[in-house]
């Protein structure tokens, strides 16, 4: 008989390519706030999953493009009122390779957290997002190298390690690591 708590470690820990967890509502008002704070223009997710980020970004009123490489109904459902917000199905890194330099005010990086895929992503985001932009990784303290590659690739930037404001699943804190790029 499968045991429900080991099922659901299983997919937190995001072994296989699709699925993971959902954000909690807190992370997404915080996301939400951000592109309010910053008065967002453009912003981008990575890793939209069900769109329940996407949706709290794309409330802002920011043109959001969600990269996923699996597309669902739920996350069209999710984002369908929101004529501003765009769901591409593609690979993060394939996506990044074209996408304009110094465009993006902010980014929530949230797909795949193999250890050399993150780097790749850290490294090609420095150059996508604006001056004074922001990006935010998600699972930081779960997937603790996430925050030593952040420290290493953006060392001369502004950073924040914060805990996760809530429990998901499991006793283990997520995190979020935001970096701010100098204007
Ligand atoms: C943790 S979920 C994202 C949760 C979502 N951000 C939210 O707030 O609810 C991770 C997502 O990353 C996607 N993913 C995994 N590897 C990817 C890759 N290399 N490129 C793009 N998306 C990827 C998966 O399909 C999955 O939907």
């Amino acid at each position: 008989m499968s045991n429900p708590l080991v099922d659901a470690l299983a997919y937190v820990r995001q072994d296989f390519a699709s699925g993971g967890i959902h954000t909690s509502p807190e992370v997404r008002m915080l996301m939400y706030s951000l592109c309010v704070g910053l008065r967002a223009k453009e912003v981008l997710e990575l890793g939209f999953d069900q769109g329940y980020t996407t949706m709290a970004l794309a409330a802002s009123g920011a043109h959001v493009v969600g990269v996923d490489i699996a597309m669902t109904d739920l996350a069209r459902t999710m984002v369908s009122g929101y004529p501003n917000c765009e769901l591409v199905r593609e690979e993060a890194e394939h996506f990044l390779v074209q996408a304009q330099d110094n465009f993006y005010d902010l980014v929530f990086v949230d797909d795949h957290h193999r250890e050399d895929h993150v780097r790749s992503e850290a490294e090609m985001l420095r150059n996508k997002i604006k001056p004074g932009g922001i990006i935010v990784f998600h699972d930081v303290l779960f997937h603790s190298y996430i925050w030593t590659i952040i420290e290493s690739v953006y060392s001369d930037w502004q950073k924040i390690c914060l805990p996760c404001i809530s429990l998901m699943l499991t006793d283990r804190d997520m995190g979020l690591g935001l970096v701010r790029r100098p204007l």
